[in-house]
């Protein structure tokens, strides 16, 4: 079996990936023609060709300015379908999607709009791929606590739709102490928690991310590495990493993707997953992140193995569901 092959053929989950940052430019255009909106760029070509970003906030300018083509229920319902399609295709089993509601709610979309659109996706695709999934609403860090309590007040009248919550948007000068209370909350009604840390934060706002917000995984997390104590820690808790290979290169946390310090972490006995983040603007899907990783690190087809195993390990699925996939895994080679 050559490594592509083997890759797609590993039952896996995907933890961290953006509804919103798999709007590719075709339909980004498609859907802005067919809702009147006028968006910032020409045409498909020039949109790709501004995808060159610098630092996290350099491509979140784009991708909140992208998302402003999504109005209807349809479009949402689209957006995650066509998602949905291409995790099929890399083997996915599972996919916990994260949704940014304040993007839209600001624009004048509902809550609701946005909900049911993706949760008609989520239902088909069981139906068509027999892929398994969960919604994740994620709070736009650089935007106040009181109005992510506003955010969730309206996910309230929502809760069996709803499995968990993160934290995303602009890392910097945002830590997690920011959303103690609005966390505090959030457990209290019984959601999962995640958050970004450790993307282009210091490994402080992870720990403030464990201890204040008591996040059952870090969504990035690299930087981690930084402090060996934090490391010691997250190995001892067995607390996951969503790590984002592709998306960290993009966002020149690291300058090549020989230089991650994935398989440092890996080695250390961090429970590493693998994850796209925001495919159409980083260069690839689950996939493609899998295999440039295993191919820029040297990573042996029994660690490509155990960072799918994580995955499912880490996935809020029960264990009804899980067990069958690591049979499956099980029986994979590892050569
Ligand atoms: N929103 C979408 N992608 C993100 C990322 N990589 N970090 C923080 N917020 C995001
Ligand atoms: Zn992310």
């Amino acid at each position: 079996m050559d490594l592509e092959t083997y890759i797609r053929a590993l039952p896996k989950a995907e933890l961290h990936l953006h509804i919103e940052g798999s709007l590719e430019p075709e339909m980004m255009f498609a859907l802005a023609q067919r809702n009147g909106v006028t968006l910032p760029w020409s045409s498909v070509e020039a949109t790709r060709a501004a995808y060159a970003f610098s630092d996290l906030q350099s491509f979140l300018d784009l991708y909140y300015a992208g998302a402003a083509a999504l109005i209807h229920e349809q479009d949402f319902y689209e957006l995650a379908m066509a998602y949905f399609t291409r995790a099929h295709a890399d083997g996915v089993v599972h996919a916990e999607l994260f949704f940014d509601p304040q993007t839209h709610t600001e624009r004048g979309v509902a809550f609701e709009t946005v909900l049911d659109g993706l949760e008609r996706a989520c239902d088909e695709a069981r139906v068509q791929y027999g892929i398994s999934s969960r919604l994740i609403l994620c709070f736009l860090r650089h935007l106040s606590e009181d109005d992510g309590f506003a955010t969730l007040e309206q996910a309230m009248l929502h809760l069996s739709r709803i499995h968990g919550v993160g934290l995303d948007s602009s890392e910097k000068g945002h830590p997690p102490s920011k959303f103690a209370r609005l966390f505090k909350q959030c457990r209290d009604l019984g959601l999962h928690i995640v958050a970004h840390a450790g993307e282009e934060g210091p490994p402080a706002y992870i720990i403030e991310a464990l201890d204040l917000l008591k996040v059952e995984r870090i969504d990035h997390g690299v930087r981690a590495a930084e402090d060996p104590a934090l490391v010691e820690r997250l190995v001892r808790e067995q607390i996951p990493l969503t790590v984002c290979p592709l998306s960290n290169i993009k966002l020149c946390v690291f300058p090549t993707l020989q230089g991650h310090n994935l398989k440092q972490l890996l080695d250390a006995g961090l429970k590493v997953t693998i994850n796209s983040d925001d495919p159409a603007y980083f260069g690839g899907y689950i996939g493609q992140n899998f295999l440039a990783t295993a191919e820029a690190l040297h990573l042996s087809r029994a660690e490509l193995k155990r960072i799918a195993r994580n995955s499912l390990e880490a996935s809020f699925v029960g264990d009804a569901e899980r067990t069958p996939w690591l049979a499956r895994l099980d029986a994979l080679p590892e050569d």
